[in-house]
């Protein structure tokens, strides 16, 4: 097994963070330093960073890196004298870094898990001190946790999908998986989720080929997605969103793999707008349909998805196109000229723009987690994860 060496969405140096900006990908690698709170939530929130793993991983790793800042000012931060100065300072700031974004539960997740660390380490007895380091070491563990997670899921459902296909009577020996918006090492902290499923194929010799919409109105797949299948040389074909229809009538699709924003406890699932239509046809076409991620965007407190909050996006967004100028425009240094263009009429006002849709677990086949792969039980239209989590 060959592995790939995949993209970087976030990197971090001595408690300095740095983040990619997708925005100007994938004609400029442009690195952002996220030094302040607000810099994380304004960075979340414009999507200069996106996908719920790795939105997670920023907010814990920015929390971390503000408090060993703090701890390192002389004098000391007022809110290292006691734990409930430390508890009034921090809460406010894990209560404000979620609202950037309301759909994707792993940022909500992260914070949680900040938080009980915060209550645990009090009622321990703990002095401010001490806290604040838990906190530090909890925030940088939340962050190193996902890749080997990734790998993990990646390699279930791999495997899951190679005997799904043969059940169906396929070979599963070259597998074509088609794939929504951007799932890799740009959305995670690395190797990623559904396109780790992909790559883990790749790797073990499986794959045929990649395809993946563009996933507009941001493209994700045109710009993020593509880029990363370049990077890891895994033979690959874009699609518009249109067409999904027409590859499952016309290019022999072994399966589906999808992330996720949110999982209610009935395996309904939000994720990128235009995942249900993808949904909906593979079972048109009996194709497996399969979504990847890990626990923290299981949301037990959620019964099924019509209580998942769908982030609107500002209407202008999908009314722009951004991207590097073409024919090219290359300045001295060998960078490409960038530009936004305005694709609709210059007053149009009716605009809909959910940033995510929820496909209902019935058109799901499985759910795949780092615990392994949840299948519904014959007969039920619903999945029950209460006992995965
Ligand atoms: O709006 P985005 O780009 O943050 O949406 C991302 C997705 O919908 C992904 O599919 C999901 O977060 C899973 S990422 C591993």
């Amino acid at each position: 097994m060959t592995t790939s060496a995949g993209m970087t969405s976030i990197r971090t140096s001595e408690g300095r963070i740095e983040i990619i900006n997708q925005l100007l990908l994938p004609h400029t690698t442009e690195w952002v330093a996220v030094d302040t709170i607000e810099e994380a939530f304004d960075a979340i929130k414009s999507m200069k960073i996106r996908g719920a793993p790795a939105i997670a991983s920023l907010a814990a790793l920015t929390v971390s890196s503000h408090l060993s800042k703090a701890l390192k000012d002389d004098p000391a931060p007022q809110f290292v004298l006691s734990p409930e100065a430390l508890k009034s300072y921090i809460e406010p700031i894990l209560n404000y870094l979620p609202t950037a974004r309301p759909t994707a539960v792993n940022l909500g997740a992260a914070i949680r898990r900040l938080t009980k660390t915060l209550n645990n380490s009090i009622s321990e007895k703990k002095d401010a001190r001490t806290i604040t380091q838990d906190l530090i070491a909890e925030g940088v563990a939340i962050d190193g946790e996902d890749v080997a997670r990734n790998k993990q899921m990646s390699k279930w459902g791999g495997e899951w999908l190679v005997e799904e296909v043969k059940k169906r009577g396929g070979e599963g020996d070259r597998l074509n998986v088609m794939t929504v918006c951007n799932t890799g090492s740009l959305a995670t902290s690395g190797y990623g989720t559904a396109l780790g499923l992909i790559t883990y194929l790749h790797e073990t010799g499986r794959l045929e080929t990649a395809f993946f919409t563009q996933s507009t109105p941001y493209h994700q797949g045109s710009r993020l997605t593509a880029l990363e299948l370049l990077t890891l040389k895994i033979p690959s074909v874009m699609l518009c969103d249109s067409m999904v229809g027409s590859l499952f009538q016309h290019k022999g699709i072994s399966g589906i793999a999808v992330g996720a924003d949110r999982i209610a406890r009935n395996g309904d699932t939000a994720n990128k707008v235009g995942t249900y239509n993808a949904a909906v046809l593979a079972a048109r076409h009996n194709i497996p349909f399969i979504v990847v991620a890990p626990i923290s965007t299981v949301d037990l407190d959620i019964e099924d998805g019509s209580q998942i909050p769908i982030e609107h996006r500002p209407p202008l967004e999908a009314r722009l196109v951004r991207g590097a100028l073409y024919p090219f425009k290359v300045d001295a240094q060998g960078v490409k000229e960038q530009a936004t263009v305005m694709v609709t009429p210059e007053d149009l006002e009716g605009v809909y723009n959910p940033s995510f849709d929820v496909t209902p677990a019935d058109l799901i086949t499985a759910i795949v987690t780092e615990k392994g792969v949840a299948v519904k039980t014959e007969g039920s239209k619903v999945f029950d994860l209460s006992n995965i989590v």
